[in-house]
């Protein structure tokens, strides 16, 4: 296959070529991991070429992370950054070998340490929930969720994060997505205002636009939601959306002034909050902060938890915790609207979360997520500049911000093209005045592979790299 791989008549150099080629049957799969590529010495020979001309490639290819040299052994296709035990090669197909297709590439945005997760574990127990189906259990669960997971995260609410509520105001719900699809319908936001952060989570902002509100957009600034500038903009909104502990994507937590000012408006008005607790658990500098549920005298926070970010997020389960005269109505929606979540995951779930396994499992991925994020951190400040890297006292991402001007976008597609997955910062922007940036999660990048996946990230978005 080598020989068709060089154009003499372009002007691109042949190392660059060379690179090239390989770099993208690397993404393509046309080469496999662990698949051994010739010498430098024979490629060489073979192409007509200079030794160091291959060589230059190969260490560039070497310094992206797309083959590694193993000493007299050769040089091999190296491991995809996701480790390959976390996700199952696609079984191959008949003459052509398998692309790694389907499978979440370096930074991509949303998901947990993959290769962390205690599969094993979890398989026990879901087959242990399997064996242990009574004929009762066939029957359709309560529309609230089963008794033993709303008891289980109760005591987990209690525990973890300063919340006292019995488990019959818990409503468990599909994710997130699911909880807000509850409470749209619960608020009748049709044609009402709401509040939503800006920048915010665009799932969010989505959800609330779909159910049909009138979504205002709220800046935030170094304290969170700027809470005069709703009241400004919408005085008396039916409900506002907001991230408290982390705000999302930018990472601030909201202000105890703010969050005091929030409560206040809410009571004025006959406002609703919903809290997105979404990944307070991972915090690396500091306690977890406490939730505003825990201020709420006055019962106008509804409460959304998810373990989409701790466990993962084809689970589809999460959480809502609203004040007691919401619970009931709460309830009869999920049974005519839902989507209920299904028994059997609730019931693994549940057993994970009384018999410790959960605390024990946010505690290893908080002490990972902090290897991770320091590892990624340090290149990127070498590859960028420190003043670029805007690294939050928690969450699952390091922003990399860019200069106004650049299309993030744009960005994004070239980091794809090189087997990247960022996400765009703009994108988190409803209105015209957006800032630019990539989110990288560090999540699934063990630090031994941070050097080689910010080399291509920079080498993607024509960046020189700093000597
Ligand atoms: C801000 C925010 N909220 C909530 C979620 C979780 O959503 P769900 O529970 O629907 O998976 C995410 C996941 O990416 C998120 O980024």
């Amino acid at each position: 296959m080598f020989e068709a791989l060089l154009d003499r008549a372009a002007a691109e150099p042949a190392y660059r070529q060379l690179y090239r080629r390989i770099s993208g049957a690397v993404l393509d799969g046309t080469l496999t991991e662990g698949e051994r590529l010739p010498s430098a010495r024979a490629l060489a020979s073979q192409l007509g070429l200079a030794r160091g001309t291959v060589e230059a490639a190969y260490g560039q290819l070497a310094g992206e992370g797309y083959i590694q040299g193993r000493g007299a052994a050769g040089t091999f296709v190296a491991p995809v950054a996701i480790p390959a035990a976390a996700v199952p090669a696609p079984a191959p197909r008949a003459g052509r070998p398998a692309a790694p297709a389907g499978r979440p590439l370096p930074f991509q945005m949303g998901l947990p340490a993959l290769d962390a997760f205690p599969r094993k574990l979890w398989t026990r127990l879901a087959a242990r929930q399997a064996h242990a189906l009574s004929p009762l259990g066939l029957v359709a669960p309560d529309p609230a969720g089963i008794a033993s997971l709303r008891q289980a995260i109760a005591r987990y609410l209690a525990v973890a994060r300063g919340i006292a509520v019995p488990p019959e105001h818990v409503v468990v719900t599909a994710g997130f997505q699911g909880a807000l699809g509850l409470i749209t319908r619960l608020l009748d936001v049709g044609d009402q205002p709401v509040w939503m952060e800006e920048p915010g989570y665009f799932l969010a902002r989505a959800g609330l636009v779909a159910a049909g509100a009138r979504v205002v957009q709220v800046p935030v600034d170094a304290e969170g939601l700027d809470v005069a500038a709703g009241m400004a903009l919408a005085p008396t909104a039916r409900l506002a959306l907001v991230s408290p502990s982390h705000q999302s994507p930018l990472g601030m937590a909201l202000s105890l002034p703010r969050r005091l000012q929030l409560l206040d408006w809410a009571a004025s008005c006959d406002g609703w909050i919903v809290e997105d607790d979404y990944d307070s658990e991972f915090r690396y500098v500091g306690r977890p902060l406490p939730p505003l549920k825990s201020l709420d005298r006055a019962g106008r926070v509804l409460y959304v938890g998810t373990f989409s970010k701790t466990l993962f997020p084809g689970l589809r389960l999460g959480y809502l915790v609203a004040p007691p005269p919401l619970t009931q109505r709460i309830a009869e929606i999920a049974a005519l609207l839902g989507p209920l979540p299904a028994a059997d995951a609730q019931a693994t779930l549940a057993a994970f979360l009384a018999e410790g396994h959960f605390g024990r499992h946010v505690r290893r991925m908080r002490q990972l997520y902090a290897r991770r994020r320091a590892a990624l951190a340090v290149e990127l400040e070498k590859a960028f500049g420190a003043d670029r890297v805007a690294l939050g006292a928690g969450g699952m991402q390091i922003l990399l911000r860019l200069d106004g001007a650049v299309d993030d976008l744009a960005m994004v597609e070239a980091c794809r093209l090189a087997g990247l997955g960022p996400s765009p910062l703009s994108r988190a922007y409803a209105g015209p005045a957006k800032r630019r940036g990539l989110l990288l999660s560090f999540t699934n990048l063990a630090p031994e592979q941070a050097p080689a996946m910010v080399q291509r990230l920079a080498r993607a978005l024509s960046v020189p790299l700093r000597p």
